[in-house]
């Protein structure tokens, strides 16, 4: 790969940028200093340092977006705004979303270009647990609440598998479920003579959404936020 898109995909800077860095001479390819952006090297055998600083090239990307409303979760929209232009940057291509949340949903979205690991975490079989935290119009009464957790007819060929309800207040509730049907949340809430306010996604695959981000914020997963979605995925 070309050396100044090797820097831009390690977050060095725009391409504008990494090109100063590599004319300023901050650049070093197998501890000689190079002076052009348009070299080749191989991303994964030479060693490259900016600053003294060693780049290891990691072969895929992983962040964590807290998605705000208005925003649609796709890798592009002739008209919307994408999850994916709230990365912005000149950073890696091949970046997206892994399922999707509705326009109105916000929080917890996972964005990879791991499609190996996406496809696992998407796949209907391996059951990977979402807990949303919902606003809803009208109290659960005790029947409805274990109607949710035994799995209610939202007009598939099945019910709901069970779900995990957990109660923050009269309209407000914590709802786990392993599938990932359109519009699971709200259909279920329907299902129960409730509709759906407000719909937050706090967990999935064993990794919380980070309070620390506000709407539309992301960073990188940890390590150990990769090795749980990994886990999860098998
Ligand atoms: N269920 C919904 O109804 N909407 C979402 O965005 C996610 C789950």
């Amino acid at each position: 790969m070309r050396l100044d898109k090797f820097l831009c995909e390690m977050e060095l800077g725009s391409r504008s940028q990494v090109k100063a860095l590599i004319r300023q001479g901050a650049v070093t390819v197998n501890g000689m200093s190079v002076g052009k952006a348009d070299i080749q090297i191989d991303e994964f055998s030479d060693s490259v340092c900016c600053g003294g600083r060693l780049l290891i090239y990691q072969k895929y990307v992983y962040y964590m977006l807290n998605k705000p409303k208005g925003v649609i979760s796709a890798t592009e929209d002739p008209a919307a705004q994408t999850v994916i232009s709230l990365l912005g940057g000149d950073g890696r291509k091949g970046i997206f979303p892994v399922g999707r949340l509705d326009k109105d949903t916000t929080g917890l979205l996972v964005l990879t270009d791991d499609g190996e690991l996406a496809h696992r975490l998407l796949s209907p079989k391996n059951h990977v647990d979402k807990t949303y935290r919902l606003k809803i119009s009208k109290p659960l009464t005790e029947e409805n609440i274990s109607r949710l957790e035994q799995g209610v007819d939202i007009g598939e060929k099945r019910p709901t598998l069970p779900a995990g309800v957990a109660l923050l207040g009269e309209r407000e509730l914590l709802l786990t479920i392993r599938e990932g049907k359109y519009h699971q949340v709200k259909r279920m809430l329907h299902a129960v003579g409730s509709e759906v306010l407000d719909l937050e996604r706090i967990s999935f695959g064993g990794i919380n959404l980070d309070e620390r981000l506000g709407p539309g914020e992301y960073r990188k997963l940890t390590t150990e936020e990769i090795r749980r979605l990994q886990n999860e995925g098998i």
